[in-house]
């Protein structure tokens, strides 16, 4: 990148932001430019345009802009900060991992809103927000006062949309198959899964993601029963303690709850330290690798009973994969592209739920439920000469397959060049023959590819762009539409360096180069789906 050194006030006097706000931007620009300080002035309206909300809408209450939390970057204490003095609903919005990811069943903002509203009840669908967002959100109604809490047992969910459209209401789909990826000497363990949807009735257009239910892992199951040493017949709710451990309830990280069920039944040192740990504390340094079985083993000895147990637990979640396959190419047909999540904490491997589910235990033949999320914001142009870069590292590929395979079942005159890279060559090379037939066939008309391990120093997605900076502006200046997807810090670093191209081989400034990306996603014309 071009430092530039004239540096200091990136911010002008006039713009509208408070101290401590002008001081975090500041910190990110910087950031975002590779500078030890900051430079030029933005105007406000560059400003805005590179933190999503920043000034004051057009329309709406002023108490509801400027959202300069609305950044994944941002950890939540101080977007907790940014939001003081802001309406509720804005701090609940600030409570949540502002990724927009879907996987609550809406934005951050919708379903910040609907907590507000009190029509949703639940404070713990945002998923990369975990326990720190539940938290947040119970502490901001509980400060408000009971009587203006949702929590209220009267409250019902949001009603339910069309079947398979939300994941409230899901529908049915048959696992086709499972087919792994990566070839032997990886250290990856990735799979294409395909599901059959003709008896569910869904279609799904590119860019949309597919949620379902996973089924937790047996022997953790009966470990869990086990360590309880309780009956697995017992029943709840018409169903037994071993059906719901299975399928109803969440066997990761142990929630606030299990720890408050401990501290009522148990006395001295271990019940303080229950207390202390259900109220976010950490008293012995373990909290952070506390999944339920693990927390049954630290107050070893005690015997909840089996349906107070389950009442303390979390409702297990469903998890969503963006779709790699095209509805229009392979009608009834959905396919991902999975990542098998799976780590060790002090000796015990433990398993990441649903991407194991699929990798392991969905067998051909088994029936899943399932829902289409729609995408909000990530599609295809909808002019099909459009040209399309897309950079999707790992499983970020995903739906830039789906692209693919929708351009050439729709015979698209726009060009399409993918950015796709991870570890080795050899074994990482996802979907090798198809994307080389696809490049012979000349849909896909360049693909750039980027390992990061095969050599002594990492080589990214952003390393080869950097190579091939003069033709990504051409493209850029032609009308192309820009794609990220995969890691959000990838995608941070994506952008960055898509910056500096604009700037090296754009004849812009800093300035002007992100004002020109601002531009971009202002125009619809650089969507990402990170995480
Ligand atoms: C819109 C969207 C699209 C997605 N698309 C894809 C996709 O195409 N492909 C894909 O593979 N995934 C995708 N994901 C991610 C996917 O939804 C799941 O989050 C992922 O598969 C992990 O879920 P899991 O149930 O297997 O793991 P979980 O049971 O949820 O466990 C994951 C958790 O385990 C912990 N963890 C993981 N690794 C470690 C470690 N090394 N040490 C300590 N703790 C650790 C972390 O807390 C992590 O959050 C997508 C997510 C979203 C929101
Ligand atoms: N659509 C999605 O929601 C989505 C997409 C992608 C990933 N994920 C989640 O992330 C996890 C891992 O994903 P994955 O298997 O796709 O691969 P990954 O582990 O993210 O790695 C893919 C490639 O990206 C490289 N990489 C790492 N940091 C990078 C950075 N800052 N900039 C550019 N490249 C970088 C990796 O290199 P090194 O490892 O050598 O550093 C590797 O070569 C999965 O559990 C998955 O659930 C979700």
């Amino acid at each position: 990148m071009s430092a530039n050194p004239q540096i200091l006030q990136i911010l002008p006097d006039n713009a509208p932001f408070t101290l401590e706000q002008r001081t975090w931007l500041s910190g990110l620009f910087a950031g975002l430019l590779g500078l030890d300080q900051a430079v030029t002035p933005l105007s406000p309206a560059e400003a805005a345009a590179l933190v999503p909300g920043l000034l004051p809408a057009p329309a709406g209450p002023a108490d509801e802009s400027p959202i300069t939390w609305h950044d994944p970057g941002i950890a939540l204490a101080e977007r907790m900060k940014l939001a003081e003095g802001r309406s509720v609903r804005m701090q609940l919005m600030a409570a949540m991992a502002q990724q927009d990811c879907g996987q609550c069943g809406s934005s951050c903002e919708e379903y910040s809103g609907q907590i507000f509203d009190k029509k949703e009840p639940r404070l713990n669908l945002c998923v990369p927000g975990g326990k720190d967002t539940s938290r947040m959100l119970k502490k901001l109604l509980e400060e408000v006062g009971a009587a203006a809490s949702p929590l209220a047992a009267d409250v019902t969910p949001v009603a339910g949309a069309a079947a398979g459209r939300s994941r409230d209401n899901p529908v049915t789909a048959t696992v086709v198959s499972c087919t792994l990826l990566n070839r032997k000497g990886s250290e990856k363990e990735t799979w294409h899964v395909e599901f059959d949807l003709t008896q569910s009735g869904l279609d799904y257009v590119v860019g949309d993601s597919f949620g379902l239910m996973p089924a937790n892992d047996q022997a953790l199951v009966d470990a869990i029963i086990a360590a309880l040493d309780a009956p697995p017949d017992f029943p709840i709710g018409g169903r037994t303690f071993r059906e719901v451990l299975s399928d109803g309830v969440s066997l990761s990280p142990a929630p606030d709850m299990l720890f408050q069920l401990y501290s009522y039944v148990t006395g001295g040192e271990r019940r303080q330290k229950a207390k202390t740990l259900s109220a976010g504390g950490d008293p012995d340094g373990d909290a952070e690798s506390l999944d339920v079985l693990a927390a049954i083993e630290k107050f070893a000895g005690i015997r909840p009973d089996p349906e107070a147990f389950i009442e303390a637990l979390d409702p297990l979640q469903p998890r969503l994969y963006s779709i790699s396959s095209s509805f229009k190419a392979h009608p009834g047909r959905v396919s991902l592209t999975v990542d098998a999540v799976r780590y060790k904490i002090a000796k015990r491997q433990r398993l990441g739920v649903a991407s194991t589910f699929l990798a392991e235990r969905a067998a051909p033949g088994d029936k899943v439920k399932v829902y289409i999320q729609k995408a909000h914001n990530f599609g295809l142009p909808a002019d099909p000469a459009v040209p399309i870069i897309m950079v999707g590292p790992g499983t970020g590929v995903a739906p830039f397959r789906a692209f693919l395979h929708e351009r050439m079942a729709t015979k698209a005159p726009g060009r399409n060049w993918l950015f796709f890279g991870h570890q080795r060559h050899d074994c990482d090379f996802f979907y090798e023959d198809e994307l080389n037939g696809m490049k012979a066939a000349g849909v896909l008309t360049r693909l750039s590819l980027a390992w990061s391990r095969d050599d002594k120093d990492k080589f990214y997605v952003q390393d080869r762009m950097r190579q091939v900076g003069p033709d990504i502006w051409s493209w850029l200046s032609e009308g192309a539409h820009f794609y990220i997807c995969g890691a959000v810090r990838m995608g941070q670093d994506v952008e960055r360096a898509l910056v500096d191209i604009i700037v090296e081989h754009g004849s812009r400034t800093a300035d002007e180069a992100i004002a020109y990306v601002a531009d971009l996603k202002k125009r619809g014309r650089y969507q990402t789906d990170t995480y």
